[in-house]
């Protein structure tokens, strides 16, 4: 077991180590989609991408900061317990503003309406952090200032690993891990980046839907468990064979096109398959690019991410992007800094009625 965490390290950091040249990074990954050579399209990974061994490394990282009260916290008169929609946002020790921002707007926690159907739902939101420090390179330390953050909003999740971009896909599943222990009845997760707009009360609406029309299908068959993941999908993805890329893995690691994933700023997914991606996570390799280890794991699951217009991780066109019109059928934006967020949400407040 040891060897087989050797060799996947080793992989890892060759592959880091070549790609180490001046980062000539994309703003964000930009998935070649369909391949231009359409007989070429699936060639097999090289071994199966997920292998019946547990992959236990994930378990090996301890909580440094828990929140295990937070989905029982909210108890209003109605005596909602937990959330309807629990908001996880990948952020890092020094983005303090990020979170400000979100706290303040589309993050905020409590009972929210929705935008057009009143039922909305409650929405508690956490942030999900690694550690950073001095082996992560030159950082101040921060953790006095996050300890009294965290005093003040009880809203910080931070793990004992190295909060580095190859890491990223142990968040999610600690997140899994941490819902599976500490809040297994969310009904719904939003999962995503420190930088992106979310409408929240317009995705709530989205979602009430899927689950009036999961309780109709109910009726027809036995389906108990809702698997519903849904972002901005990306089909047919070529592994990105650039060595002075961001997102480069070598054929040598994955072969092959991606299965079906959920690019860039975030995704929403049910709960009770949050449940199930943990428990098929132990049986999925680790791949170091989050969003398609994601789609490997719903693979494996036999399901796919469902695609929504409404998740524009390429954002509006520039002309639009000011015009608060043009947000009337968007889900998510990226990406927005904490001044744009303040200034949206504000602007979005009071929608113009001919809109
Ligand atoms: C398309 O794929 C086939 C089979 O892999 C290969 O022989 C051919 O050269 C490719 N064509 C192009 C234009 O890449
Ligand atoms: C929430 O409040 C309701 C009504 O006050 C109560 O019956 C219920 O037990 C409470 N639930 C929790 C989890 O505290
Ligand atoms: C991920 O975090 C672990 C634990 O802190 C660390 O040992 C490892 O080097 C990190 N991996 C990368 C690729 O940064
Ligand atoms: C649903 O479950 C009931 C009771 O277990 C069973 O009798 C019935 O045949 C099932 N229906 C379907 C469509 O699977």
């Amino acid at each position: 077991m040891m060897t087989g965490h050797l060799v996947i390290y080793i992989m890892v950091t060759i592959f880091v180590t070549i790609s180490y040249a001046p980062p000539k990074i994309p703003v964000h990954y930009i998935a070649s989609g369909i391949s231009a050579n359409s007989s070429a399209l699936a060639s097999h990974p090289l071994g199966p991408f997920w292998n019946l061994r547990l992959e236990d490394s994930a378990l090996e990282y301890p909580l440094l900061i828990n929140q295990p009260g937070i989905c029982q916290r909210k108890n209003d008169s109605s005596g909602v317990g937990s959330p309807t929609l629990l908001i996880a946002i990948k952020s890092q020790v020094g983005n303090f503003e990020n979170r400000q921002a979100i706290r303040e707007t589309w993050g905020r926690s409590g009972l929210l309406r929705g935008d057009f159907n009143k039922k909305g739902g409650l929405v508690q939101t956490v942030f999900l952090l690694g550690r950073q420090d001095s082996s992560t390179g030159p950082h101040p330390d921060l953790n006095n200032l996050l300890g009294l953050e965290n005093e003040k909003y009880g809203d910080i999740l931070q793990w004992d690993f190295r909060d580095t971009f190859f890491n990223l896909t142990l968040k999610d599943l600690l997140l899994w891990r941490w819902l599976q222990q500490y809040c297994p009845t969310a009904a719904f997760i939003f999962k995503g980046d420190d930088d992106v707009f979310l409408r929240t009360d317009a995705l709530l609406d989205y979602l009430q839907k899927r689950v009036e029309e999961h309780k109709l299908w109910r009726t027809y068959t036995n389906e108990t468990d809702m698997n519903l993941f849904v972002g901005d999908v990306i089909s047919n993805a070529m592994p990105n064979r650039e060595p002075s890329m961001k997102y480069y893995i070598p054929e040598s690691f994955y072969k092959g096109v991606y299965p079906p994933y959920a690019g860039g700023g975030g995704v929403v997914y049910s709960g009770s398959l949050a449940l199930r991606l943990q428990e098929v996570s132990e049986r999925v390799r680790l791949f170091p690019i989050d969003d398609v280890y994601l789609g490997m794991c719903l693979n494996r699951l036999g399901l796919s991410p469902i695609h929504h217009p409404g998740f524009l991780t390429f954002d509006l066109p520039g002309t639009d992007r000011n015009n608060p019109c043009a947000y009337k059928s968007v889900l998510l934006v990226h990406k927005r800094n904490p001044k744009e967020m303040l200034t949206l949400w504000k602007q979005l407040q009071n929608l113009p009625a001919q809109c």
